[in-house]
């Protein structure tokens, strides 16, 4: 693989060597030390062409701890709000003698036109597009359930995989990229998922899935291993009516401390971020001792390092 472009079409072999050496990072950065030289004298750009903080300062940890230049480009006040294409700009980028693109778009696809054509020939890392795969943080997310579920919260031995663990993912479906590529990893990882949600924020085609879904989270709580919440992605519901209101949204489908108490004890509670605090998820449940929502945003940084090392600088251990 010359690129991270989704979940789905990672091999059980290639997701489990970006988790392992994922560890491999995060036992580096425990030491005084953090920067480590693999790609010293390599540009990465951080193409963002929608809002990001945790991914985009993330993925500019990581490029920096193993020394990468980073140049961050996000397509407000940049030549694209000018009408500027992707092409023009990859070409643009191409031209600069740049060596990998983090790139996240609004149009599903953009990073695998990228990874296609030949405006741009480097690794293409898709840090989110459109509503349909954000590859690194279904990553993250594998890595916690790894050390949390079978870990204890740290390392785990290399090779460890999922199976036979109970998965909740639950909220905004049909906007989420995460679900998408989680449903898929998870599933090659042997995870059970269940998918959760009010049937208007269902996508048409969920069914196909490799994952059971419901839209009674009350009937799932009391059995999972891990229960992930969805932000309620506002910004995508121009015109609304998805939801009476956001108080009869969370009495259905929120963490609440009631839902939180009715966990299995060993349950880890994750969010991707940014979190809608009171309406997907109390704060009680969102600084609760169950909650790893901070462990995910640190072991993001681990798993970035590790999928910007294995498409840059290791040559016969990568990606292939
Ligand atoms: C997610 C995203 O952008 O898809 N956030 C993230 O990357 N941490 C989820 C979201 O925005 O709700």
């Amino acid at each position: 693989m010359k690129h991270l472009l989704n979940t789905k079409d990672l091999r059980l072999d290639e997701a489990l060597l970006i988790l392992d050496t994922a560890e491999a990072m995060a036992e580096t950065q425990s030491r005084q030390m953090k920067k480590l030289p693999a790609l010293r004298g390599r540009t990465v750009v951080n193409l963002f062409f929608e809002d990001s903080t945790r991914t985009r300062i993330s993925f500019e940890a990581a490029a920096k701890r193993l020394s990468a230049d980073v140049i961050n480009f996000s397509g407000k006040g940049s030549s694209v709000s000018k009408g500027e294409s992707l092409k023009d700009t990859a070409q643009t980028l191409n031209a600069m003698g740049i060596d990998a693109v983090v790139i996240r778009h609004s149009a599903s696809g953009a990073p695998q036109r990228l990874a296609e054509t030949d405006w741009i020939d480097v690794p293409i890392l898709n840090a989110g597009d459109g509503a349909h795969q954000h590859p690194t943080q279904a990553l993250l997310d594998a890595f916690t359930m790894r050390r949390w579920l079978l870990g204890g919260g740290a390392a785990v031995p290399a090779g460890t995989d999922l199976a036979g663990k109970k998965v909740a993912i639950v909220g905004d479906i049909l906007h989420s990229r995460v679900v998408r590529s989680n449903v898929d990893l998870l599933t090659t990882l042997g995870a059970e998922v269940t998918v959760v949600g009010p049937p208007t924020l269902m996508p048409v085609g969920a069914e196909s899935w490799p994952a059971t879904i419901t839209y009674d989270l009350d009937g799932v709580i009391e059995d999972l291993d891990a229960l992930m919440m969805l932000r309620v992605q506002y910004e995508r519901m121009a015109g609304g009516g998805y939801f009476p209101s956001p108080a009869e949204y969370s009495r259905i489908y929120g963490l609440d401390a009631d839902r939180l108490a009715r966990l299995p004890e060993h349950a880890i509670v994750m969010h991707p971020g940014p979190m809608n605090r009171g309406l997907e998820i109390s704060s009680e449940a969102a600084d609760s001792v169950r909650s790893v929502v901070l462990d995910q945003v640190a072991n993001g940084v681990y798993v970035r390092m590790a999928a910007l090392y294995l498409l840059l600088a290791s040559d016969e251990g990568s990606l292939s």
